[in-house]
């Protein structure tokens, strides 16, 4: 690297002084393309200018080496000096300032008269001694210099990174006690928290520092005049020389974690009671009951067919519940392998299995934290964890797996099924005391079919709002569509009507919804529900009984035909047979399908 004599300037004007009133000749500094940095006497006006290359300082630059003239002009180094006939001088000192080996400048004394070279000639031992002594101070402040230089660049540098991090930063000294934070940190916390030398115990309650080793994604709770939050942070040591110096602090919001988790969570949250269409007197009861049942703590099960809303009600539930600036963990119970819905749940710690994430892995409950966690399709929890389920929710605290520590549970369970429990208790697929548990406060939505009144008010609901999605000018349906819509069964309720407006205002070239442009799989219903009130006969019926086995294989059969095997397909099969994924998956299998 070169060694720039100008970035210290102030002190090479402070040695030069030194040495003037030390021995009183005139004193020169020049850098290493022999520009004058610092003078002294008559030379302060050339401060700046270039000295010629052929001048003998360019001779101490290129020899590294210290040298007294005391017959300028003729001297041997003045030989070929094209400023040789200008020369006033009487003598002059040369000596190189050395930087990690490499000649960053010279420092120059010249003698204008007898008298000053007197001093020179008589001094000369001492006198190159005293300047390679300031020559080696010189190449200290530089080394400085540069090295504080760097420090600050490193700073800003870290600094700038650190603000460009979506995670919030905390550096610390080893004591725990702050140095410096990033943008997001001090978006999280108050500023007068951050402050330099407060511990960062304040803001994380945390056990002494003193203790704290590598710690992955541990979970804290903020709460601080108006601002409340979860989240999680790690602490990672900083250690050189052998001894830990400090900790570097990463923390996230946990909100923040799940919306870059899930798309859903951001729209999730603007999701209240609202959002519920209905005109049904008795939705508009259940409806009024559940903002009541939204601010206790009190476990509910909603019950209802699938796409009745039972989602959309657990997650009102929770928006106008004094929980809503908590999360909202939503776990399918029937899309998770039966082997994994554990680790899910409750989440692991380093090296419980094969494939675990270094540090663990935080579950959905401990995710939750004090907000409220959805077990969707409950109905299908495999047994042994309905078990470990139960003992949670009793005893109020749960371990990862792999691990021994006993973390406490303080969501709010809600639990949301298509399938009847009270039977599914009765034949012992599930267990009565659990079933007790989630369901203090019960809640079940009627069918679509169950509140005809609902059906158009949503398809209105629905044809504006993909209208407009689309771009589209639709605006109303056909007498003979309404009809049909109005008696269709919805066995997929409010999920399929509303993908049925969808298909129908897709498909509309007018302003107005057609019932010959219904979906296929609809026309067929159509049809069949006509001929088959026109055909069916109790004899007919009679003569075809067939084992229950038979009838699902059918069913299934012609779901699968009808919907097709890719993943939305069987999403649709399902949803029609009014089962679960899993639980098609197992019977394609039983069957050979
Ligand atoms: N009363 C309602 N008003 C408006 N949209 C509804 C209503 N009920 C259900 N939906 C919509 O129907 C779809 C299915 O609802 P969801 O809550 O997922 O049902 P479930 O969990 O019971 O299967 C969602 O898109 C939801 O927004
Ligand atoms: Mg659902």
């Amino acid at each position: 690297m070169k060694y720039n004599l100008s970035a210290i300037q102030k002190t090479l004007e402070d040695i030069t002084k030194t040495i003037k009133s030390v021995i009183n000749v005139e004193v020169t500094i020049a850098d290493s393309n022999l520009t004058r940095i610092t003078a002294s006497g008559s030379n302060l006006t050339k401060v700046g200018e270039r000295i010629s290359k052929t001048c003998v300082f360019s001779k101490a630059l290129e020899s590294k080496e210290s040298f007294i003239i005391e017959n300028p002009r003729v001297n041997i180094r003045c030989i070929d000096c094209d400023k040789k006939n200008e020369c006033i001088e009487a003598a002059q000192v040369c000596c190189p300032i050395i930087v990690q080996g490499q000649a960053a400048g010279v420092i120059g004394l010249i003698a204008f008269d007898a008298d000053q070279k007197k001093r020179i000639v008589e001094n000369e031992i001492n006198l190159l001694d005293f300047l390679k002594n300031m020559s080696k101070l010189i190449a200290a402040k530089l080394i400085e210099h540069e090295s504080t230089q760097r420090i600050k660049r490193l700073a800003n540098e870290l600094d700038t990174t650190m603000d460009l991090l979506d995670i919030g930063v905390i550096y610390t000294d080893e004591k725990g006690r702050i140095e410096r934070s990033n943008k997001t940190a001090q978006e999280y916390f108050s500023k007068n928290q951050l402050a330099k030398g407060k511990t960062i115990e304040n803001i994380l309650s945390l056990s002494p520092i003193g203790i704290v080793d590598t710690v992955k994604n541990k979970s804290f709770n903020y709460s601080e005049k108006e601002r409340k939050f979860h989240g999680f942070y790690s602490v990672h040591p900083i250690i050189y020389d052998n001894e830990t110096k400090g900790y570097v602090f990463t923390i996230t919001e946990l909100e923040e974690l799940i919306s870059v988790l899930s798309n859903i969570a951001g729209k999730s949250r603007e999701i209240t009671f609202d959002n519920i269409i209905s005109e049904n007197k008795e939705m508009i009861s259940i409806i009024n009951h559940a903002k009541q049942f939204a601010r206790g703590n009190s476990s509910i099960l909603i019950q209802g067919e699938s796409g009745t809303g039972k989602e959309l009600f657990a997650r009102a539930l929770h928006n106008e519940s004094p929980r809503k600036d908590y999360p909202f963990i939503a776990v399918n119970c029937s899309a998770l392998p039966e082997n994994l819905i554990e680790s899910e749940l409750f989440g692991y710690e380093e090296g419980s299995f094969t494939g675990a994430k270094k540090g663990g892995n935080p579950g959905k409950f401990e995710l939750a934290g004090e907000g409220t966690i959805f077990l969707d399709e409950i109905g299908d929890m495999p047994l042994h964890l309905q078990s470990k389920l139960l003992r949670v929710l009793q005893e109020k605290t749960f371990t990862r797996v792999g691990g021994n520590k006993s973390i406490s549970m303080d969501a709010r369970v809600i639990s949301a099924t298509n399938k009847n429990l009270e039977t599914m208790v009765a034949e012992s697929e599930f267990r009565e005391d659990l079933y007790f548990r989630l369901n203090v406060i019960p809640i079940h939505i009627p069918s679509l079919r169950q509140r005809k009144d609902d059906i158009m008010i949503l398809s209105n609901v629905f044809l504006r709002k993909f209208s407009n999605q689309f771009n589209k000018e639709v605006k109303y349906f056909e007498d003979e569509l309404v009809d049909f819509l109005t008696n269709y069964s919805w066995p997929g309720n409010i999920r399929e009507l509303e993908n049925t407006v969808e298909y129908l205002v897709n498909i509309s070239e007018e302003d107005f919804c057609k019932k010959s442009s219904l979906p296929n799989r609809l026309k067929k219903h159509f049809y069949d529900v006509e001929s088959a009130e026109a055909e069916t006969t109790p004899e007919k019926e009679s003569i075809n009984v067939m084992t229950i086995e038979e009838v699902e294989k059918n069913e299934i059969k012609k779901a699968l035909k009808l919907y097709g095997r890719n993943s939305s397909g069987i999403d649709n099969a399902a949803e029609a047979l009014n089962i679960g994924r899993a639980t098609l998956y197992r019977k394609i299998k039983k069957y050979g399908l």
